[in-house]
């Protein structure tokens, strides 16, 4: 567990690379998971648009609105005390034009509370990237598979594979860090790459699939914990199986509510017995 017990910065996150302190990072989107998630020692909350998926129930991330994030940003900024927060702006957010990302970054902000905003795509982005650190919000860049813009990539496929797509990759992180990014995320990207990458850049690498040569990791909550029974990626390493535990309690509670076992005595309020009585006088 880490020792910080202070708020985290983008600063910070630069020193902890500085430092060879690995950063830690998962992905979140209601109180009570941001509030454990807080009191565990990782450092960075990630608002993802994952969420869409994972607790809203669509079939990918594209369909998910500004409304949507900034509910989910208000609830984990409510909770998380020390941990940084980032928020996913999502798809369609911040592609028509750089004052379109500067405005949606801010509502991210002012409306989610979030201390910085992610953004997926490579070096096309760039002006996009400057101008929101121009307005004074900082903001992480997302490259390799982009889940917003999967089926323009061929689907949810390995980048950086060859030498040319590898390239890309490189490329695009050099031009998103020249433009102000405070860390880039990796996701599914070549363990060859990811190295690579680790040494040219100077701001933090923080990988999802991309192996282990990253200056930090992050993977999804509902994931870690086993909560999303639709799918597990491959590069998933799960922690607990909280779905055969939610299953088995709430199987639990039905039988006791049908066999009387619940609620209890101790679950059970009552009147004084004088009270009780004169009630019963009067009836
Ligand atoms: O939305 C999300 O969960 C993400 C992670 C995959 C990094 O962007």
């Amino acid at each position: 567990m880490s020792e910080r017990g202070k708020k985290i910065y983008p600063y910070d996150l630069i020193k902890m690379k500085e430092g060879g302190e690995i950063i830690t990072m998962t992905v979140a989107y209601d109180y009570p998971m941001a509030s454990l998630i807080d009191q565990s020692g990782i450092d960075v909350i990630l608002v993802g648009d994952s969420g869409g998926v994972m607790a809203l129930g669509y079939d990918n991330t594209t369909p998910v609105t500004m409304r949507e994030m900034i509910h989910f940003c208000k609830a984990v900024t409510r909770a998380a005390k020390r941990c940084m927060v980032v928020g996913d702006l999502p798809f369609m957010s911040y592609h028509v034009s750089p004052r379109q990302a500067v405005r949606n970054a801010g509502r991210l902000v002012k409306l989610g509370g979030v201390d910085s905003v992610k953004l997926e795509g490579g070096s096309e982005f760039a002006p996009t990237v400057k101008a929101i650190v121009d307005a004074g919000i900082p903001v992480m860049a997302h490259i390799g598979l982009t889940p917003q813009t999967a089926t323009a990539l061929g689907g949810y496929r390995v980048q950086g594979r060859t030498a040319k797509t590898a390239k890309k990759v490189i490329d695009d992180a050099i031009a998103l860090e020249k433009a102000g990014v405070f860390a880039v995320t990796t996701e599914l990207v070549t363990a060859e790459v990811a190295k690579i990458l680790k040494k040219r850049l100077s701001v933090p690498l923080i990988g999802i699939g991309s192996g282990i040569d990253c200056d930090g990791q992050v993977l999804l909550a509902y994931d870690i914990l086993g909560l999303f029974q639709r799918y597990t990626p491959p590069f998933v390493r799960r922690y607990a199986n909280l779905s055969e535990q939610v299953v088995s309690a709430m199987s639990r509670f039905r039988e006791d509510i049908r066999a009387r076992r619940f609620p209890g005595e101790e679950h059970t309020f009552h009147m004084e017995k004088e009270e009780y009585e004169k009630l019963m006088a009067e009836l």
